[in-house]
């Protein structure tokens, strides 16, 4: 690998000066790394803010599901949220004791009933679907919430993550109330969920409690309502986001509504808690573009790199092609012609071998890896507060198998 200056932008911080070639060379590639350091640096962030504006914090486990962590993180967290039955279940299993809520857009007959043994807190998407499961939630003893939709958009040209785009479905609308509610549906709510935003600031969630407030104040006023889950999208431990205007929207919505708080963020868990390594196989030229191939495909380890957009941090470069005299296109190993991580400008030329380290992939990473065009799986690993290594998994040709044909 090139000798690179030290990065020490907030994705490398938890690296402490020390180079990816000092730490990473001797791994096989591709590979994730979960850095125990700044996983308890984001719970000591998070437990502070839980412990300042007293409300409670779960882990969206949709972004980070990395269950080796939970014990670490369950020191600082009160629970988990999943997204429907199986991470719902990994929740209750492997943070154990702690809460388990869950949402689901929809929930299926067949999975109502496992549900109902792994979650706490069940959260309705519709009116409908209340009138169809709650009644079987509340004599199991749960909590029951009904999703929000606020409808004010905070942010612009993301329609895709952004739950208050017109025509959601994410939530119920004022109007879908007014037309819907009954009194005996009204008589099983506990609680109100919003999830409306996307890597924002507290100043987001204000103008976002305001809507709140408008459209649903005089619901969230019922003394039957216990708790307020605002949802995730806080980027609370990213630099520079401004914790005590959130302290000040949950101490204020505690005050107004006489209700718990809970937060459920994913990102703001993991946040610059991994890294993806990756080897340069080959380098290719295509008129002036230099297209280094790699052992790592965006489409399969990175998909939220064409998803979102974004091009990732990578220690050591600079994203685009401005002012760098060895610009690289950074590519995957796949057939699909937009396996394209993106442009970078380095110190030096690259050379076939060099090793590359991605930051921030903690986050919507692993869990969203595939094996298209039968690419493996990266192993994942932890990296303790020693800077010390293990491997968590040993993925190989049987977790491509498995998932297209019979055992
Ligand atoms: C209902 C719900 N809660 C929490 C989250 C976590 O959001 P983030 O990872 O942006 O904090 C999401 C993300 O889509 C979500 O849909």
């Amino acid at each position: 690998m090139n000798r690179i200056d030290t990065d020490s932008r907030p994705p490398f911080s938890s690296l402490n000066g020390r180079r990816p070639e000092d730490l990473f060379s001797d791994l096989p590639t591709p590979c994730y790394i979960i850095d125990e350091k700044q996983l308890r640096k984001n719970g000591e962030i998070l437990s502070s803010v839980m412990k300042k504006a007293g409300c409670k914090t779960l882990l969206a486990q949709k972004a980070f599901s990395n269950y080796d962590f939970y014990p670490l993180l369950s020191e600082y967290l009160t629970g988990t949220e999943a997204s429907g039955l199986y991470e719902a279940r990994l929740g209750a299993e492997k943070m154990p004791g702690k809460e388990v809520h869950v949402f689901c857009a929809a929930y299926r007959d067949d999975e109502f009933r496992d549900l109902l043994e792994y979650a706490d807190h069940i959260v309705f998407n519709s009116i409908g679907q209340i009138k169809k499961f709650g009644a079987a939630a509340k004599e199991n003893g749960k909590s029951v919430g009904l999703r929000i939709n606020p409808e004010l958009s905070t942010q612009e040209g993301h329609e895709i993550y952004d739950p208050c785009a017109s025509g959601s479905r994410l939530g119920v609308t004022r109007e879908q109330w007014n037309s819907q509610i009954t009194s005996e549906t009204i008589s099983m709510l506990d609680g109100l969920h919003f999830h409306t935003l996307c890597e924002q600031d507290s100043d987001a969630l204000e103008l976002t409690l305001s809507a709140v407030d408008a459209k649903f104040g005089d619901i969230l006023s019922l003394p039957q309502i216990s708790w307020l889950n605002m949802g995730g999208g806080h980027h609370i431990t990213r630099p520079g986001y401004d914790i005590p205007k959130l302290e000040k929207c949950i101490l204020n919505a505690k005050r107004k509504w006489n209700t718990e708080i809970y937060l459920e963020p994913g990102e703001a868990c993991a946040l610059n808690a991994g890294y993806l390594a990756s080897r340069v196989i080959d380098i290719v030229q295509n008129g002036d573009i230099s297209i280094a191939i790699l052992d790592a495909s965006a489409a399969c380890h990175m998909p939220d790199v064409i998803e979102v957009p974004y091009t990732p941090p990578l220690y050591g470069a600079e994203e685009g092609r401005k002012g760098s005299r060895y610009c690289y296109r950074l590519a995957g190993p796949t057939c699909l012609a937009g396996d394209v991580v993106g442009d970078y400008g380095f110190a030096r030329e690259l050379q076939i071998g060099d090793v590359l380290l991605f930051g921030d992939m903690a986050i919507y990473s692993t869990c969203k890896t595939n094996t298209f065009n039968g690419i493996p799986l990266p192993n994942i690993w932890r990296m303790d507060k020693d800077n010390k290594l293990k491997r968590l998994t040993d993925f190989g040709y049987n977790d491509f198998k498995m998932r297209l044909g019979s055992v």
